[in-house]
């Protein structure tokens, strides 16, 4: 069902959240991650973005997943191989820590807002599976009034990144802004009030 929802926008070229450059969090709140440059790095639910063209810049192994061919394919067209980089054609949930293999840190950027809640509770206990104790993530949410809006994006507040991180990985809340003006398709849906939010997760 929710496969067939993300294949069906890939078909129909609804990809609203696809950004033409990488997201300015990681210019912002990389570097204080402190890895090494061969850090491998891993995006789930990883669409075409230009955060995984960023990060193998950074000198890191990257890896995503992405449930959508026509994404993957539209990425490999786009930009042709890039040294470090493995963007896989699969689904997250089918992951296990074996096929993709050590980890350092997550890049998350439109993934676990994508979610309903009860994937999200479903992913949150995936990435805790993939994610060797020490593994740093990078998360990003966004916060707006849901009974404006139906996501996804979903608006997920900050007690709920406790809920689903909380009992596997040491949260630091790093930063919040508002960024309704950046975001026109979400006031022309009656949302009057937007922020994201970041978020710097250590796996325990
Ligand atoms: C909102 S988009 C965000 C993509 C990317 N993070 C970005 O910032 O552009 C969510 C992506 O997750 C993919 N997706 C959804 N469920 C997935 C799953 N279970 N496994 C892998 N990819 C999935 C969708 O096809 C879609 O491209």
């Amino acid at each position: 069902m929710e496969a067939d929802f993300w294949r069906t926008r890939w078909q129909r070229n609804e990809i609203g959240f696809h950004q033409e450059r990488p997201h300015d969090a990681l210019a912002r709140f990389w570097e204080p991650l402190a890895l090494a440059p061969g850090a491998r790095v891993f995006v789930p639910l990883a669409g075409k973005s230009l955060d995984l063209v960023w990060l193998a810049r950074q000198g890191h192994a990257v890896v995503g997943i992405e449930l959508s061919e026509i994404a993957v394919r539209d990425f490999h067209t786009e930009h042709g191989p890039i040294d470090g980089l493995d963007l896989r054609c699969g689904d997250l949930f089918d992951l296990t820590a074996g096929t993709l293999g050590r980890i350092d840190a997550v890049f998350d950027r439109a993934s676990l807002v994508a979610l309903p809640p009860p994937m999200r509770q479903r992913y949150a206990a995936q990435l805790a599976e993939l994610s060797p104790p020490g593994t740093r993530t990078l998360l990003v949410t966004m916060e707006y009034d849901q009974s404006r809006m139906a996501g996804p994006p979903h608006s997920v507040p900050e007690a709920e990144v406790h809920e689903l991180f909380g009992a596997t990985h040491h949260i630091e809340w790093l930063a919040r802004d508002s960024c309704l003006s950046d975001f026109p398709r979400f006031s022309q849906r009656g949302v009057d009030a937007l922020a994201e939010a970041f978020y710097l997760l250590t796996r325990r």
